[in-house]
């Protein structure tokens, strides 16, 4: 089976304009919140059996609200609490699924941050087929700038070859069972740095397949990117 995996358990801190996780703000003249406009892209795809949406826990009746309000509400359409990381609300979602399913070797989950309100239906279902074609999925954009790194943030140590440079995005396809086996193998320490579910993979040796982004599939992470989101926003309405 296929799910749809939402994760909004954040508080967006770095965001500090509002009371509201950034996930909750409306987008453009809309009144309609980030979170709903990512989900109605999720509803689209018919590929999907369920569709699950990590939610803080003091936010989980505020948003079951906002979904019954924009008519949204469905069996297919189901709440979860989020974790204290980004990985761990994706785990919480994971047990709900198996919980209600049953554990697969094959249940595969497009993964997305809410906060991505831009993605595209093609995004999702090429993440979806990716993974199951080859257990992991990323949704990335070639570098445009060059990618300078500092490990010791004063001076440059590398400066890795823009060709072979990526900015990753989501939606991130999973199978969902080896996501779990390869999360559980992991140190404490290790847990704790990886906030990505594709880095996961990776810190294992297992084949993560790029899938094409978009720069529009932008993460609205601070209050400039809120700015810039809400023009996106109104100039593809007037497209
Ligand atoms: N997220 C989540 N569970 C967490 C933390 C984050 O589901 N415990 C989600 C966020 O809600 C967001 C996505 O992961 O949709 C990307 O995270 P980020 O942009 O870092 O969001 P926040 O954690 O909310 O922001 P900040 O780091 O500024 O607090």
């Amino acid at each position: 089976m296929i799910f749809g995996a939402i994760v909004a358990g954040g508080v967006g801190s770095r965001m500090k304009i509002s009371k509201y996780p950034k996930q909750f703000l409306p987008l453009g003249n809309s009144k309609k919140p980030i979170l709903i406009h990512t989900l109605e892209k999720f509803i689209l795809c018919d590929k999907l059996d369920a569709i699950y949406i990590g939610v803080h826990k003091d936010w989980i009746d505020y948003t079951e609200e906002l979904i019954a309000k924009y008519g949204l509400s469905s069996e297919k359409v189901v709440i979860v609490e989020g974790g204290k990381d980004r990985n761990l609300t994706i785990i919480n979602i994971i047990n709900a699924i198996e919980k209600k399913y049953g554990e697969s070797e094959n249940h595969i989950l497009a993964t997305h941050d809410a906060v991505r309100p831009f993605v595209t239906l093609k995004m999702i279902e090429d993440s979806i087929n990716a993974a199951i074609e080859c257990g992991a999925s990323d949704t990335v954009i070639s570098a445009v700038d060059t990618i300078v790194e500092s490990t010791n943030h004063e001076f440059i140590t590398s400066i890795p070859n823009r060709a072979n440079m990526y900015q990753g995005q989501t939606p991130q396809g999973i199978n969902m069972k080896k996501f779990k086996e390869l999360y559980y193998d992991l140190s404490e320490e290790e847990k704790n740095i990886m906030t990505d579910a594709c880095k996961v993979f990776v810190a294992r040796n297992q084949p993560v397949k790029l899938v094409e982004g978009d720069v529009l599939n932008m993460k609205i992470t601070t209050a400039n990117d809120y700015k810039i989101a809400n023009i996106i926003f109104e100039a593809e309405k007037n497209d």
